[in-house]
């Protein structure tokens, strides 16, 4: 038989033989691990020698999983999916990706799962860019320090717990204290301020996170908000990726040069998620059943937050439930050592009706001093010192001693001191509005009044405040010069005396 090359034209056979030089025989290696065996939400794979962590892994068409732990013959992958019909003896893809998110504008006003599959009735965002779950936290080198104030509007933290954009201020408390409250109050404060506002429910029941977001429907918050939600009755590892991706979604906006807020509700039910997958992981556990590195696997979550040199920040407010008081609890110690403060919710405070009921004595902001705005700083002073004061004091006056008279002066400000600093749920004071009324508390404009006449002479100095728009203006601009100081008094002993 005639070669084949005779039998083509010339330039045919060139084409052939150009062709057959680039050609390389390769082999090109798949590899297909199958499932040992599965414990819930987490399968044992064997078979995947080269994949590598947080890489995804596929189980026939749709069920997802990530590798999490990376054993020489074993990987240890977590579920993602709720509903995975995972066997033993099925076959695992690797799909060559980490695990990402979708990030941009799109989820604006969006409800998504951790992997940002959409939970509300909107379409999907598949045309959205997507990031990787886990990213490095900014360098030290980009890093600016804590300077603009993060407003929340409630006035015993902007007075006397300031935050800071950038920051990371952890809020504390026993269940039922007002946690998330605080945190969605915040949130509700940021109509105005032009902070993207990201809400990460972990391992919540459903209705609480349904009616946050009612909440913030109600409030039209959404259209700066994502809700990114894993709770209580979704998949561990669902619940564990969850503050990561809601932080990598902040991440895309600061990296636009915005003002991101990120709340964490909660990271207690977090490191649970996390528990509960290190004990399926059959990782040995340490204190309280926490596997050793929870620690690190909050701080390195904490380190994101941060304010660029180059413009934008992400502020983080985690959120931690105690028990019964608790704060030496191995999770909130902690989390207390990571981050720049907190707030701490008084379950005491609660009952009486304190609210919001913020323990100052056991509150602290590390950094969001130097990013208050200058016009507290007077204020704030004189407030903090009437308010401990008090809290000596009040047990005297409650053994009914006789008192001199100072000591009563000192006692009846701060009964009007602690009664000013409550505050309702969503009903929210600019700058402006805190510094008239806490100038004029402090100037004992109040002393004479009777105690439930305090929140009346309140709304009418905001009243006031309001419509001397002016005046209004330059209390967020700028130090509280004594001719501003003589007119926001001014405008607060006629409301207060009208
Ligand atoms: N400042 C406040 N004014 C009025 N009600 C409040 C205030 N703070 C909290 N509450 C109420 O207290 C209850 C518990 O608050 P929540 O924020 O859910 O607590 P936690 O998150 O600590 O469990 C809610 O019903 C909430 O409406
Ligand atoms: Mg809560």
């Amino acid at each position: 038989m005639t070669p084949l090359r005779h039998r083509l034209p010339r330039e045919s056979a060139e084409l052939v033989r150009d062709a057959l030089a680039g050609f390389r025989f390769q082999l090109q290696p798949r590899e297909v691990g199958r499932v040992l065996g599965l414990e819930r939400d987490v399968a044992r794979v064997q078979g995947l020698p080269g994949v590598g962590a947080m890489e995804v892994l596929r189980f026939g068409k749709s069920a997802a999983a990530v590798a999490f732990d990376l054993d020489p013959d074993e990987v240890g992958a977590v579920l993602l999916d709720p509903e995975s019909r995972v066997r033993a003896g099925m076959q695992v893809l690797r799909s060559g990706r980490v695990l990402d998110v979708p990030v941009g504008h799109p989820l604006l006003g969006r409800i998504v799962d951790p992997l940002g599959r959409p939970l509300d009735d909107g379409d999907a965002l598949p045309g959205a860019e997507r990031w990787p779950v886990e990213r490095e936290a900014p360098a030290i080198v980009a890093r600016a320090p804590v300077e603009v104030p993060l407003l929340t509007g409630i006035k015993v933290v902007d007075a006397l717990i300031p935050v800071g954009r950038g920051q990371r201020e952890l809020i504390l408390g026993d269940r039922q204290t007002g946690k998330t409250t605080l945190a969605v109050d915040t949130i509700l404060n940021q109509h105005d301020q032009e902070v993207i506002c990201i809400y990460c429910a972990i391992g919540q029941r459903a209705q609480a996170v349904a009616r946050v977001i009612a909440r913030l429907r109600e409030r039209d918050a959404m259209k700066y908000c994502v809700v990114v939600s894993a709770t209580g009755d979704t998949p561990a590892g669902l619940q564990f990726i969850a503050p990561y991706a809601a932080t990598t979604i902040g991440e895309w906006f600061m990296a636009q040069g915005r003002d991101v807020l990120v709340v964490y509700d909660d990271l207690t039910r977090h490191a649970d998620a996390y528990r509960e997958l290190s004990l399926l992981l059959r990782r040995p556990p340490g204190r309280e059943a926490y596997p050793g590195d929870v620690f690190h696997i909050h701080s390195r979550l904490l380190e994101r937050a941060t304010r660029l040199k180059e413009g934008g920040s992400l502020t983080a407010l985690p959120v931690a439930e105690t028990q019964a008081q608790n704060l030496a609890a191995y999770i909130p110690t902690n989390l207390i050592s990571i981050t720049d403060g907190q707030i701490y919710l008084s379950p005491v405070k609660f009952q009486r009706g304190e609210l919001p009921a913020v323990d100052v004595g056991r509150s602290v902001s590390r950094v969001g001093g130097r990013a208050q705005l200058p016009a507290y700083w007077e204020v704030t002073g004189a407030l903090k010192l009437a308010y401990a004061q008090y809290e000596e004091l009040e047990t005297f006056a409650r053994f009914g001693t006789r008192l001199d008279e100072r000591t009563r002066a000192a006692i009846e400000r701060g009964r009007r001191v602690r009664e000013l600093l409550k505050q309702e749920e969503g009903d929210l004071l600019s700058p402006a509005e805190q510094v008239a009324v806490l100038l004029a508390l402090n100037a004992g404009l109040l002393d004479s009044l009777p105690l439930e006449e305090v929140h009346p002479a309140e709304r009418r100095i905001r009243a006031a405040v309001q419509e001397a728009e002016e005046t209004a203006r330059r209390v967020g601009a700028g130090p509280l010069t004594a001719e501003l100081r003589q007119a926001l008094l001014r405008l607060a002993q006629k409301a207060v005396a009208p």
